[in-house]
């Protein structure tokens, strides 16, 4: 089989970092054609360094990375150093990159990839706020048919939110970008909270990162370690989630997930339940199906994966 040919839309991010890392340790299966970044857990001047820091842990400074957005659609930014640090990638001590950062807009470059390549042959990875792809969607309507699909970590459905009650971060932060998505005919795999607060980094999982004995299975425990603090106290859960992780590993072994073929909504007007993402779950509506909504993980089949793999790096 020829491996996907793969865009990562990211806002780095400790689980974005494990994500990236887990993509570049898959060549067989994920043809990783460039990275462009938004802005979403930190600004965008860090979100494009953070990528760049990552690419070069993983020993891969050929890798493209471009900025693309540096804030939403139309609202201010929303960030999240209360989760991932000042940096994004507090944790490890990384040094900062020396690999250059593309000068073609991120947006400028998912429209071109998609109009030169062959259509349905990229598959788009949306890791952070969905504003550069909504933005591409607007600037080049043409590229929606062009895309093979997307893959994407956001939203919650029997979780609900974690930025507010009903929200999860990355909707939240730019929902006229994911209703621009939701409605856009595209098809797409959705990775929500209902399965990222099953993909836990336990303690023995968490050894099993730093017994790889490698700068990247040390750096992934230290992020871990760092980031498990907040869902650990919110949530009172096991350790680290690893939302993002989801997404990549979808792409090499799909049969972990289990989901359901539904219409899903997104909430642009009430300010209560803004972000909202609205899954009709139990077929209750005649809205069109239009995403695959995951709501099962075969947990450790997926540490296993990504254990493995990291150790390739
Ligand atoms: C999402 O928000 C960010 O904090 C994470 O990187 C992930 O993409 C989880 O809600
Ligand atoms: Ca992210």
């Amino acid at each position: 089989m020829q491996p996907r040919k793969v865009i990562i839309d990211t806002d780095p991010g400790q689980d974005d970092a494990i994500a990236i890392m887990l993509a570049l340790a898959s060549p067989e299966e994920i043809d990783l054609l460039g990275i462009t970044t938004v802005a979403g857990n930190v600004p965008l001047s860090l979100t494009e360094k953070n990528a760049r820091i990552v690419c070069e842990l993983a020993g891969k400074p050929q890798t493209l990375v471009f900025a693309g957005c540096d804030r939403p659609l139309s609202r201010p930014l929303i960030t999240a150093e209360h989760v991932h640090g000042k940096t994004g990638l507090d944790g490890p001590v990384l040094p900062d990159p020396e690999m250059p950062l593309q000068s073609q807009h991120g947006v400028d470059f998912i429209i071109e990839s998609l109009r030169t390549a062959p259509a349905k042959t990229i598959t788009l990875c949306l890791l952070g706020p969905l504003t550069n792809i909504a933005s591409g969607l607007l600037k080049a309507p043409d590229i929606a048919d062009r895309i093979e699909e997307i893959v994407m970590m956001g939203g919650a459905y029997f979780e609900v939110g974690n930025i507010t009650p009903s929200a999860e971060f990355n909707i939240y932060v730019d929902p006229e970008a994911a209703d621009i998505i939701f409605k856009s005919g595209i098809p797409i795999t959705v990775m929500p909270l209902d399965i990222t607060h099953k993909a836990l980094v336990t303690k023995p999982r968490n050894e099993a990162f730093r017994d790889l004995g490698t700068p990247v299975g040390t750096a992934t425990a230290e992020m871990t370690n760092f980031f498990e603090r907040f869902d650990k106290e919110k949530y009172g859960s096991a350790g680290a989630p690893l939302h993002d992780p989801c997404v990549t590993a979808y792409l090499i072994e799909p049969e972990l997930f289990t989901g359901r073929f539904v219409n899903v909504m997104i909430e642009t007007t009430s300010e209560l339940t803004m972000g909202m993402t609205v899954a009709d779950w139990w077929n209750v509506t005649n809205r069109p199906a239009n995403a695959t909504f995951m709501n099962d993980i075969d947990a450790d089949g997926f540490f296993a994966l990504l254990t493995e793999r990291l150790g390739r790096l």
